[in-house]
């Protein structure tokens, strides 16, 4: 059974691989930061979109691994450098001049870079001006269930103890995870195995070994968990049109608990070390 669920060894990365994943990370936490002062009311997400791009392109002299990702099998190719989800939109929003940002609404910020051929890849919900009570909490639960996820992962843990934590918590406080959308390996390639799904029980799927490197990106709804995709084929929605909020961190699994590659400077981080 334990040598079934082994990772392939392809997916434990090199010295090598985890110090370029450690600059693609930085970097594209250093977008987030950059951007959030430039996140308030009045301003369009497709505005947001162009000062990210310019920025990972001309200062960080970086790929934005949204533009253009993602085009095959007849769907068009992902047109923008970030997504932005605002209030129901669950993960993918594609930037628009038309989507002004007002006060109470929430938005999810989604930036993938590529540097030197690795992936860092993380997101950050915002409040703009002053959110709902349901606004606040839904963002801030969406954040601790991430922070429970990654409290569990290290050399020995299985990929169903992070869903467990995530569902678990989430469910105890009455809100939903989204199950068609997962975090998943990433390094030389975006989206790579192993999947991580934010729901499960623990002790089941693949157990994890130092040196890969996922994401854990819950979603989290005020409502039920299904969504719908829009006409668009990017735009993802909650199928009642509740709220939805979702954070994610690029990790690396170590012997004793996890590196995160794509921290920011403003986060306390200090609850993995207990
Ligand atoms: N950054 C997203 C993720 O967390 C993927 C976005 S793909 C895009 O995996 F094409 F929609 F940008
Ligand atoms: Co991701
Ligand atoms: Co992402």
């Amino acid at each position: 059974m334990n040598s079934l669920n082994a990772p392939p060894r392809t997916l434990i990365k090199s010295a090598e691989d985890i110090e370029g994943m450690r600059v693609a990370g930085k970097l594209a936490a250093e977008v987030l930061d950059m951007i959030t002062p430039y996140v308030k009311a009045g301003v369009s997400t497709l505005e947001l979109d162009k000062l990210c791009h310019d920025y990972i392109v001309d200062v960080q002299q970086a790929i934005p691994a949204c533009l253009g990702y993602g085009g095959a099998r007849g769907r068009k190719p992902f047109p923008n450098s970030i997504c932005t989800s605002v209030n129901h939109v669950v993960c993918h929003g594609i930037p628009s001049d038309t989507k002004i940002l007002k006060n109470g609404d929430i938005m999810n910020l989604d930036v993938t870079v590529i540097k030197n051929g690795y992936h860092g890849d993380t997101s950050k919900m915002f409040v703009i001006g002053e959110g709902s009570v349901l606004a606040n909490r839904i963002t801030q639960i969406a954040q601790e269930a991430m922070y429970r996820g990654m409290k569990v992962v290290k050399a020995g843990a299985y990929i169903g103890d992070i869903g467990e934590a995530i569902q678990k918590y989430v469910e105890a406080e009455r809100f939903s995870v989204v199950r068609e959308y997962c975090g998943h390996g990433i390094g030389k390639v975006f989206h790579e195995d192993p999947q991580i799904l934010h729901y499960g029980k623990k002790g089941t799927g693949m157990r994890l070994e130092a040196g890969m490197t996922f994401t854990i990106e819950p979603m989290v709804n005020v409502g039920a968990w299904q969504t719908r995709l829009m006409g668009d084929n990017w735009t993802v929605v909650t199928k009642d049109h509740k709220l939805s909020a979702q954070w994610e961190h690029t990790i690396l699994v170590t012997e004793t608990g996890i590196e995160v590659l794509t921290a920011r400077p403003e986060e306390d981080l200090s609850f993995l070390q207990n």
